[in-house]
């Protein structure tokens, strides 16, 4: 068990992770440096970049904290990133923690407590905190004020407690799974959306160029044509590109080398894994073109359904290869062909 998990048990603050870095393991640590570290360095997302630069530099210009900011999105579009980048652009300091490891109304106090003025406080998965311990951050959010009983029944009391402003962000994969008490309480929600490949062509060059390999822009087309609109997954294909030239070719990705290698660990043209697969099989093999409701389509797959909808159905829908209808979801022509298969009555379309 590592120091941070053993902690977590014990039921003491989660550590930071910028303050207490534990060790990372070799990929991990390359991802990490990969991150993008300011607006400028964040590809994509137009509007919300912009609509964020205005906010944190308006703070800056006011000199105060910023007001509480919520990221929405599948995960690996750079919610976290975004975490750190708003703390670097704010020149706060940033404690990461998460929902699930928040487990007593004291871990979340012992964080607010311990902090400097203006520094960001990020929860990830903030939809999976305890309501509990949601609740001392309604007036933690509004006020700066922690509120503590102390004591048990008749003779307990209540008492405030001032704590130093701080601006919380949070992520979130949906913002439906937020209370809606929680939800209101933030000054700004970004949503983010799926990248589009030119998008992901430039994340690929960018982190090529960190990574110090050599590759043509067709190869990194290819990786970003293949990458689910998603940064974290074009990173990962680009190690795995990387492996392959390193291996088997000269060391530099072209759009032919980055094909095979592609191929070779089986990512299909559109980029879809066992998952996006499995669930186009159950919906035209399995149930022949029939609407399938996501809990049985969930449990065809083994994922559980909050994982189906937000980080599966977002691409196949986008990419036009599933539809929700209201009977459930349907596959489309396109997921047919896709799988090399004809369509059977009584397909929807
Ligand atoms: N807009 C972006 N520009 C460049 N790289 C990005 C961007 N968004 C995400 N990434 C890359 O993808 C990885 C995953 O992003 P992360 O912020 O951890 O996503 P999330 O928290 O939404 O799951 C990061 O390590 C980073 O390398
Ligand atoms: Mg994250």
């Amino acid at each position: 068990m590592s120091p941070g998990a053993r902690r977590e048990v014990l039921g003491e603050p989660a550590p930071a992770r910028e303050m207490d870095p534990a060790p990372l393991a070799p990929e991990e640590a390359e991802e990490a440096g990969l991150r993008p570290r300011t607006l400028r360095e964040f590809v994509g997302q137009g509007q919300l970049v912009e609509h964020l630069r205005i906010v944190l530099e308006a703070a800056v210009q006011r000199g105060q904290p910023v007001d509480h900011l919520l990221f929405a999105g599948p995960p690996g579009l750079g919610k976290t990133s975004l975490a750190g980048i708003a703390a670097a652009e704010l020149g706060v300091g940033l404690r990461v923690t998460s929902g699930p490891v928040l487990a007593r109304a004291g871990d979340l106090a012992s964080l607010l407590t311990d902090r400097q003025e203006g520094d960001v406080l990020f929860i990830d998965e903030i939809h999976r905190m305890h309501r509990s311990v949601e609740e001392i951050l309604y007036p933690a959010m509004e006020d700066a004020k922690l509120d503590f009983l102390i004591g048990k029944g008749p003779t307990a009391r209540s008492i405030r407690l001032d704590l130093p402003h701080f601006t919380l962000v949070g992520a979130t994969t949906r913002t439906g799974l937020v209370s809606s008490p929680l939800r209101d309480r933030f000054g700004f929600v970004g949503r983010l959306d799926l990248y589009a490949v030119e998008d992901l062509e430039a994340i690929v060059l960018r982190s090529a160029r960190i990574l110090g390999v050599e590759i043509e822009r067709e190869g990194a087309t290819e990786i970003a044509g293949r990458s689910r609109g998603t940064p974290r997954i074009a990173n990962r294909l680009l190690r795995r590109v990387r492996d392959f030239v390193e291996v088997r070719g000269n060391g530099v990705i072209t759009g032919e080398t980055a094909r095979r290698g592609l191929e070779l660990f089986g990512i299909d043209a559109l980029g879809l894994d066992k998952v996006d697969r499995a669930i186009l099989d159950a919906l035209c093999r399995r149930f022949g073109g029939r609407p399938v409701g996501l809990t049985t389509l969930a449990q065809c797959v083994g994922e559980e359904t909050d994982t189906l909808e937000d980080a599966y159905e977002p691409f196949l829908l986008q990419q036009g290869l599933i539809q929700r209808t209201p009977r459930g979801r349907v596959a489309t022509q396109r997921a047919w062909a896709h799988l090399g298969l004809v369509a059977e009555e009584p397909a929807l379309f």
